[in-house]
């Protein structure tokens, strides 16, 4: 058994997928430990719900400084002092910087409520909605320089219901992101995954599209 991978977590709101990854290392399904918790809200829910388990948290608020670069400075500076093995983005609302992305390239994740590459970006529910597209879901990929666009790892799925609204569609994604994003992490952890050249490898076999979840599941790979 290999020493739990130090993994932080950033987050801006709720921290309801932090809690599936806490959960998630706590019965040992992650061979990993969550060593800290930012927030750039200083009301994140979220920062309760570490504190609760006993994880370190801080507060950066964005807003109390004057530009991005010494933001993000000031972000690294405390993500280091806990030297990760992963960073993971569970519901950070800010965009980050070129240099940021730079620094943690290979070793930053981001789990984003939908079919990836559809619906980059913001209010992915309701996109979904006008689109009249018949499936949504969650998808969890490596952070690169493009928005949403670094190479997608994994997959989760529902059929869009009919009536549904944003807000339940939201509820039912987010169910999947809770089983989805600590499945991936459990795969990186174990060094099963990784990223090369933009490409997301798992088991040693380049990822040309994101892996289904229940392939994950059937192939006894998580
Ligand atoms: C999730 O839907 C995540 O995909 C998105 O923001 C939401 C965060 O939810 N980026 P929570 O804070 O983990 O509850």
């Amino acid at each position: 058994m290999i020493t739990p991978m130090p993994v932080v977590v950033l987050i801006s709101g709720s921290g309801s997928n932090l809690q599936a990854i806490m959960d998630a290392c706590a019965s040992g399904k992650i061979n990993a430990r969550v060593c800290a918790v930012i927030s750039n809200k200083p009301g994140a829910y979220g920062l309760e719900r570490a504190k609760a388990a006993g994880i370190p948290t801080h507060c950066i608020d964005h807003t109390l400084f004057s530009n991005r670069d010494s933001f993000e400075a000031a972000l690294s500076q405390c993500i280091d002092d806990y030297a990760p093995g992963l960073i993971a983005l569970a519901g950070f609302m800010r965009i980050l910087g070129t240099a940021f992305i730079e620094r943690y390239q290979g070793r930053m994740l981001n789990i984003h409520p939908s079919l990836l590459p559809h619906f980059p970006g913001l209010n992915t529910h309701q996109r979904v909605l006008d689109a009249k597209h018949h499936y949504h879901g969650c998808t969890v990929h490596f952070v690169t320089q493009e928005l949403d666009g670094g190479p997608p790892i994994a997959f989760s799925k529902l059929e869009v219901n009919s009536p549904e609204t944003a807000e339940t569609l939201a509820s039912r994604v987010l169910v999947l992101e809770h089983k989805l994003y600590p499945t991936v992490i459990s795969l990186f952890a174990e060094k099963r995954l990784y990223m090369e050249d933009n490409i997301a490898i798992l088991d040693g076999e380049p990822l040309h599209a994101p892996i289904d979840i229940t392939q994950i599941q059937t192939r006894k790979i998580s």
